[in-house]
C-alpha cells in the first residue's frame, strides 16, 4: 500500500515537472486581455538590424538598416537561413522598411529620401525613386494592396501612390486621443495597421482610417525569451537592439516578430480582444 502511494506520487511529481516548464513559458508570455501565445521560436540572424519584415509566397522577406550592412533578403522562417534571394543597398545607404506590391519589392532608406523598386523574383534593381516624409526620413512600411503605407518616425502615416509616390492621404496615430510618436515598422493584417514603436515593446492595432489605436499589445516579456541582446558590448548596439520587424502568415495567421540583432523570431498566435472576429477566431 505505501509503496504504490509513492509511486502514484513520485509519477504524478514526474508529470508536474514536465509541463511545468512549458506552463511557465505560457504563463510568461500570456499578456490579457488581448494577450498572445508564443506558437514557435525560429532562428534569426544576430548580425540583422532588422527594419522590415513581411510574408511572401511563403518566405520572409526582410530588410535590415546601418550604412554598409544594409540588405534585403529572403528567408526561410524555420531555419532562419537566406535562400540565397539578395539585394545589397549601396555603401552609404542605410536601408528601412520594405513591402511587395504586385511582383515588385519596395524598399525604403533612413536619411537619403530615395526608396529602390526590385523585381521580386531576381533581386535585381528595376529602379530609384523620391520620397518626400515631414521629417525626411523612411521608417516602416507596408501595403494595402493599393498603397504603399510609410511612417517617418513621428505620429504620421502616409499613403503613397505607388507610381508617383505622391502623397494620397496621411493619419495621424492617436491613443485616446493623444499622438503617438515613432511610429516604426509596419504590417498591414486584414484591414487593420500593426505598428512597432521605436523603443518600445509595445505593438499597436491601429485603424488605417482614422489613425486611432485600437488596442496596444504589449510584448515585453519576449525579449527575455531571447539571448542575444545580454551578450552585446556596445553599449549603442544594445540600446538600439529594440523590437521591431512584424510579419503576418496568411497560412496559418500567426504574427511573427522579432528585434534589432535578436536571436529569435517569435511565432505568435494573437488572441486578439476587440472588433475583428475574423482574427479572433484561429484554426491554424
Ligand atoms: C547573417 O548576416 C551576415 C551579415 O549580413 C551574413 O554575412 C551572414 O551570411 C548571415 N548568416 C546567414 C546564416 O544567413
Amino acid at each position: 500500500m505505501g509503496i504504490t502511494v509513492l509511486v502514484l506520487v513520485s509519477i504524478c511529481a514526474l508529470a508536474a515537472e514536465s509541463f511545468a516548464g512549458f506552463d511557465a513559458i505560457q504563463r510568461r508570455v500570456y499578456a490579457p486581455p488581448g494577450g498572445f501565445y508564443v506558437v514557435n521560436i525560429h532562428p534569426h540572424n544576430v548580425s540583422s538590424f532588422t527594419e522590415g519584415l513581411l510574408f511572401d509566397r511563403g518566405m520572409l522577406l526582410e530588410s535590415t538598416g546601418l550604412d554598409g550592412q544594409s540588405y534585403i533578403r529572403e528567408i526561410d522562417a524555420r531555419t532562419g537561413l537566406s535562400t540565397g534571394k539578395e539585394f545589397k543597398f549601396p555603401p552609404d545607404i542605410f536601408g528601412e522598411g520594405i513591402t511587395v506590391l504586385g511582383n515588385t519589392i519596395y524598399a525604403l532608406t533612413y536619411q537619403a529620401k530615395k526608396g529602390f523598386a526590385i523585381n521580386r523574383d531576381s533581386f535585381k534593381l528595376l529602379r530609384s525613386f523620391d520620397f518626400e516624409t515631414n521629417t525626411g526620413e523612411g521608417w516602416g512600411m507596408t501595403t494595402d494592396q493599393t498603397h504603399l503605407i510609410v511612417s517617418d518616425g513621428s505620429s504620421t502615416i502616409y499613403f503613397f501612390d505607388q507610381k508617383s509616390m505622391a502623397k494620397v492621404r496621411e493619419i495621424t496615430v492617436t491613443n485616446n486621443g493623444q499622438p503617438v510618436i515613432n511610429i516604426n515598422e509596419l504590417e498591414y493584417v486584414r484591414d487593420e495597421l500593426f505598428a512597432n514603436v521605436w523603443l518600445t515593446t509595445n505593438i499597436l492595432r491601429i485603424d488605417p482610417i482614422s489613425g486611432n489605436v485600437k488596442e496596444v499589445l504589449k510584448m515585453e516579456r519576449l525579449q527575455y525569451l531571447e539571448s542575444n541582446v545580454e551578450n552585446i558590448r556596445e553599449s549603442w548596439r544594445k540600446v538600439d537592439a529594440v523590437m521591431n520587424g512584424i510579419a503576418f502568415n496568411p497560412e496559418n495567421n500567426h504574427l511573427y516578430v522579432t528585434g534589432k540583432l535578436w536571436d529569435a523570431v517569435f511565432e505568435l498566435q494573437v488572441a486578439l480582444a476587440s472588433d475583428t472576429p475574423h482574427v479572433r477566431t484561429f484554426d491554424g
